[in-house]
């Protein structure tokens, strides 16, 4: 789909999305909760390709959260076998699209062919000049606050940094997210007003966007009508 003009001055350059409401999507139309998964990364991926066309540098996706793997044993381990194809099936768009693979969280509780294939696909695509595709799997906020606390700690045991210099600056390069710019805008679909332990630290400014479209309703044109609404936003960080 071709974007509505508008959206060529697109000022947005990170894009956020909390993609909810597949269980419930798959509920509606008499499915499995997997079926619903299904859609749901079907979606992921039609939006990928359109974020890459219209030439947006940075799309972060929450795929797992470090809760979502406290599901039952069954639908984590089918949403682990899910993002395996995911990735395989995508791997000749990102090729095509030139798109940047990062992956953040913490990645040990998943088998190793999930590891190798992120591994992988984070080094094959590292030289890409496309869209950096940042995608969010056994991820926290608070986490990544934490492990951030714990290295300057560290810092501060070997006499490397001094107390009195650590501020938002210093402290930021040891969060996970740091080589990406903080999120613009966040979209969380399925009707959930919340932020649910995502990007607690760089969300700070971030506008935010709820929609109860379920995640695999979320097509095209609902994202060209958040862009176009983030467009009209006056962003003041604060400032007047
Ligand atoms: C939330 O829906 C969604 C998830 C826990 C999984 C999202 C993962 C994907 C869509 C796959 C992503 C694929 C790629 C390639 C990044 P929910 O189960 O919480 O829905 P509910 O609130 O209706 O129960």
């Amino acid at each position: 789909m071709k974007p509505p003009s508008d959206l060529q001055k697109i000022h947005i350059k990170h894009l956020a999305v909390i993609m909810d409401g597949n269980g419930r999507w798959a509920e509606k139309h008499k499915h499995i909760r997997i079926f619903g998964h299904v859609q749901g990364a079907k979606r992921a991926l039609s939006l990928i390709r359109h974020c890459s066309r219209i030439k947006l540098p940075f799309l972060s996706l929450f795929a797992l959260s470090t809760e979502n793997t406290l599901r039952p044993k069954e639908e984590f381990d089918s949403l682990k076998k899910l993002l395996e194809k995911a990735f395989l099936k995508h791997s000749s768009l990102m090729m095509k699209e030139q798109i940047k693979l990062h992956i953040i969280g913490d990645l040990s509780i998943f088998s190793s062919k999930l590891q190798n294939l992120c591994k992988r696909f984070c080094e094959q695509t590292k030289n890409h000049q496309g869209l950096n595709l940042i995608v969010a799997l056994n991820y926290g906020g608070r986490q990544e606050i934490l492990k951030a606390i714990q290295k300057i700690a560290e810092k501060i045991k070997q006499n490397e940094i001094r107390v009195k210099d650590i501020n938002e600056k210093s402290l930021s390069p040891f969060f996970a997210s740091s080589p990406f710019p903080d999120p613009d805008l966040i979209i969380r679909t399925g009707g959930q007003i919340r932020l649910s332990n995502f990007y607690l630290w760089s969300s700070a400014y971030s506008e935010l966007y709820f929609t109860e479209t379920l995640w695999p309703d979320f097509d095209e044109n609902c994202l060209n009508k958040a862009l176009q609404n983030f467009n009209k936003v006056k962003r003041r960080f604060g400032r007047l």
